[in-house]
């Protein structure tokens, strides 16, 4: 296909920070065989940027500069506005303003789509305009266009995935190098690895930001993290990783988005979990990702891939870019809506249901594991399984119970009691062990 010089499509950027630029710099990389293919120019037009006079790995012109992503959004020359800078406050300000003035959007932002989801798929509603955010899940695993392109037969019962590069990277080391979780962390915030809002990855909300994605685009409904049990990797320790393993499973950060379709009721979750051993997921370390998508059609589909970094991102924005330019010059019909069969809630924790680890820290003296018993039965809790080792203090043990599948209100109830027992010494650590393979 020859490439017309009067089909050109402006690019104006928000951000030429490292995804920015790796945008920048793989797009003119591959510019050649991209171009010819979609029979258009793609043209880098403008960024906006804190400081101009910043360093940075790509070539830009001094007057493709601009101050102002709302300025870049609204310029009358710009048909794309890329949004790469990040946060949700002139994120948010330049992607309402850029889908009102009915431009197409790309953005990487999980945290943008996330918290402000509603009000953006609103105003391209409104604008008939159009919003592409592949990389805002999973970095370089096209699982958006997974979901709602290549399953687009299927209603999704059920999808789980290592959602955070930062956590699955640090929870792959301390395993394989015997170290505690500070250690590791320390050389992971060295090599640039932890976001500076640690909590975003350390405390599970990065992951949480992609599951209310991944959920909205599977079920139709903005989830709110307030309803989400969310939680990081802060608590899981090297001892827990060797009792995971003696009882065959390994810990990994894990987003879950379940569906009964019977009732409706959606599941949403990020937490440290055991997932067995055999399962593909298990297996998926260091910064990479994997997503498990359980379609009622298809059957179970696995993609694993990096899912942060520059090369991964800029990946998946330049497939989203390829995307608007077709919609631009052919005029294709808007995506399929996302799925919607009736109204969902969010499931109530007597309903979620599965299997717990228990670690508890104890006084190691005659009849503690009666009275921790005693604590399980109260709730309806049965306990399937004990370990127990020497604290390395003195009069100190460790406990760790799996239980049958129980409630999440039964365990929550649980361990309330046990915070109050004389003879458990620390906080109790809950894990869940949900059951993939029966689903
Ligand atoms: N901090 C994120 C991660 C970056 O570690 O996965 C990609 O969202």
């Amino acid at each position: 296909m020859n490439v017309s010089n009067d089909k050109v499509l402006r690019i104006g950027m928000a951000g030429l920070g490292v995804v920015g630029q790796g945008v920048w710099k793989h797009l003119d990389s591959h510019r050649g065989p991209l171009e010819e293919r979609l029979g258009a120019r793609l043209e880098l037009y403008c960024a906006a940027v804190r400081d101009p006079s910043r360093a940075r790995a790509v070539e830009i012109r001094p007057d493709q500069f601009r101050r102002d992503p709302v300025e870049v959004a609204t310029d009358a020359e710009v048909d794309l506005f890329c949004e790469l800078m990040g946060g949700t406050d002139v994120a948010l300000k330049a992607t309402l303003a850029a889908l009102e003035a009915g431009k197409m959007v790309v953005t990487a932002n999980k945290a943008l789509i996330c918290e402000h989801g509603e009000a953006i798929f609103a105003a391209a509603a409104r604008n008939d305009a159009r919003l592409y955010f592949e990389a805002s899940v999973a970095g370089g695993i096209p699982i958006i266009k997974a979901l709602r392109e290549g399953l687009v037969a299927n209603r999704f019962p059920l999808i789980y995935g290592i959602l955070n590069g930062t956590c699955n990277y640090i929870l792959t080391r301390m395993e394989a190098e015997r170290q505690g979780f500070e250690t590791i962390v320390a050389d992971a915030r060295r090599l640039g690895y932890v976001e500076a809002d640690e909590a975003l990855d350390l405390d599970g909300w990065d992951a949480a930001h992609k599951a209310v994605i991944l959920a909205y685009l599977a079920h139709g409904h903005w989830f709110s993290l307030d309803e989400m049990p969310v939680r990081g990797i802060r608590e899981v320790t090297l001892d827990d990783m060797d009792w995971a393993d003696r009882l065959g499973y390994r810990i990994k950060l894990v987003a879950m988005v379940r569906r009964d379709f019977k009732t409706d009721k959606v599941f949403c979750c990020v937490e440290p979990m055991l997932l067995r051993k055999d399962l593909v997921l298990a297996k998926v370390d260091g910064v990479y990702n994997g997503v498990s998508v359980l379609g009622d059609v298809v059957g179970e589909s696995i993609y694993i891939g990096r899912g942060a970094g520059q090369d991964a991102t800029a990946s998946a924005v330049i497939s989203d870019i390829v995307d608007a330019a077709i919609d631009r010059l052919h005029g294709v019909p808007a995506f399929m809506p996302t799925f919607v069969s009736g109204r969902v809630a969010f499931a109530p924790l007597d309903e979620v249901r599965r299997a717990y680890y228990l670690r508890l820290s104890v006084v190691d003296r005659p009849g503690v594991l009666a009275e921790v018993s005693t604590i399980t039965a109260r709730h309806g809790v049965s306990i399937e399984s004990v370990l127990q080792t020497p604290g390395r203090e003195e009069d100190r043990a460790h406990l760790v119970l799996t239980t049958h599948e129980s409630s999440e209100k039964q365990v929550r109830d649980v361990v309330a009691d046990l915070r109050e027992d004389r003879a458990v010494l620390d906080p109790p650590l809950v894990l869940p062990m949900p059951d993939l393979n029966g689903r």
